[in-house]
């Protein structure tokens, strides 16, 4: 379908009568349903006028950011620091294409050319732990005191179709100049033993920008597990995050709110809670961390918190900020 159709669709307020789907709920912690324009612009505008949403209770997963080694503003060192500061306890990096900060990190090294050790460089003044899970998915940082940080290693990666993010894969996922068609990265990072979520879905770089709604069905063919709406999707471009919720409905997708987070101020804004006693219970138990999460997502175990950009924001995180000017 032609993806200004689709947009048209979404702003019409696309429904599945057909929809017979159950959705399996958990208490509070259950998947959100779709809304129209309308809706999501009023949580928009909530934003405009320095309305957040609090924090959830529960163990915070900030899903999907980025380090100076793609386009983020923070050294792999600060955002471990940063998010022990904001009390997230699992923190997916998901460069473009790229997992060298989960290996500088790895190493224990704070800067993206690796030049200094992180606990020489972190501003909290403690020595980290940094401990790598036998199966390969996930690193667990530990503070002194008992606090710690789960980081699983994923990605963002650019399919021929367009961007998708992939957690908890037991290797690196294999990066050449030529992309992997939607089908055969998703298959790629289920063999990896990890999961696909797709994002911002319907813009430039979506993957239903391009090729409408016949792609994400492919995706869901292929396994991917979640969609997210992106808090930085902010106005004019929230009708993809509508259409997220339209499709996460239809295609029984766990519905993932992220914030993209490239500069300091986006971190931490939208992510996902999972249920403590469950989550904890199932790490006592040896599971892997990223094993935990999509296990808690596939059964709708979890919430999400999502608080858009403000246009100061927004405008300075493309490029048009004051302090891009200087
Ligand atoms: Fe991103």
């Amino acid at each position: 379908m032609n993806p200004l159709k689709l947009a048209h669709s979404v702003h019409k307020g696309l429904t599945n009568p057909n929809s017979q789907r159950v959705f399996e709920l958990h208490g509070e912690y259950k998947r959100q349903y779709p809304s129209s324009m309308r809706e999501e612009w009023k949580r928009v505008r909530r934003s405009w006028f320095g309305k957040r949403n609090p924090l959830p209770k529960g163990v915070l997963w900030e899903p999907h950011c980025h380090t100076t080694c793609s386009d983020g503003e923070l050294e792999p060192g600060e955002l471990v620091d940063l998010m022990f500061e904001s009390g997230i306890e699992a923190c997916s990096i998901t460069d473009h294409g790229n997992q060298r900060a989960w290996n500088l990190l790895r190493e224990g090294r704070w800067d993206k050319d690796g030049n200094y050790p992180l606990n020489e460089r972190t501003r909290r003044g403690v020595e980290y732990d940094i401990i790598l899970d036998t199966n390969g998915k996930c690193l667990t940082v530990y503070e002194p005191g008992g606090r710690s940080l789960f980081i699983p290693r994923s990605i963002e990666y650019m399919t021929e179709d367009g961007e998708l993010c992939f957690h908890g894969v037991s290797e690196d996922f294999p990066v050449s100049s030529e992309r992997m068609p939607l089908r055969g990265a998703i298959q790629a990072v289920k063999d990896l033993g990890g999961f696909a979520v797709i994002n911002h879905v319907l813009l430039w770089e979506g993957i239903a920008w391009r090729r409408g709604e016949k792609a994400v069905e492919e995706a869901v063919e292929a396994g991917a597990l979640g969609i997210e709406v992106n808090g930085a999707e902010c106005w004019p471009q929230y009708h993809s995050s509508v259409a997220a919720r339209h499709f996460a409905r239809r295609y029984d997708l766990a519905l993932i709110a992220t914030g993209d987070a490239h500069k300091d101020y986006m971190f931490g804004r939208s992510g996902v809670a999972f249920p403590e006693d469950t989550f904890f219970e199932q790490i006592g138990n040896k599971t892997p961390p990223p094993e935990v999460m999509q296990e808690h997502l596939e059964r709708g175990a979890y919430t999400t918190y999502l608080n858009y950009l403000n246009p100061f924001e927004f405008l300075e995180f493309f490029g048009f900020g004051i302090s891009q000017q200087e």
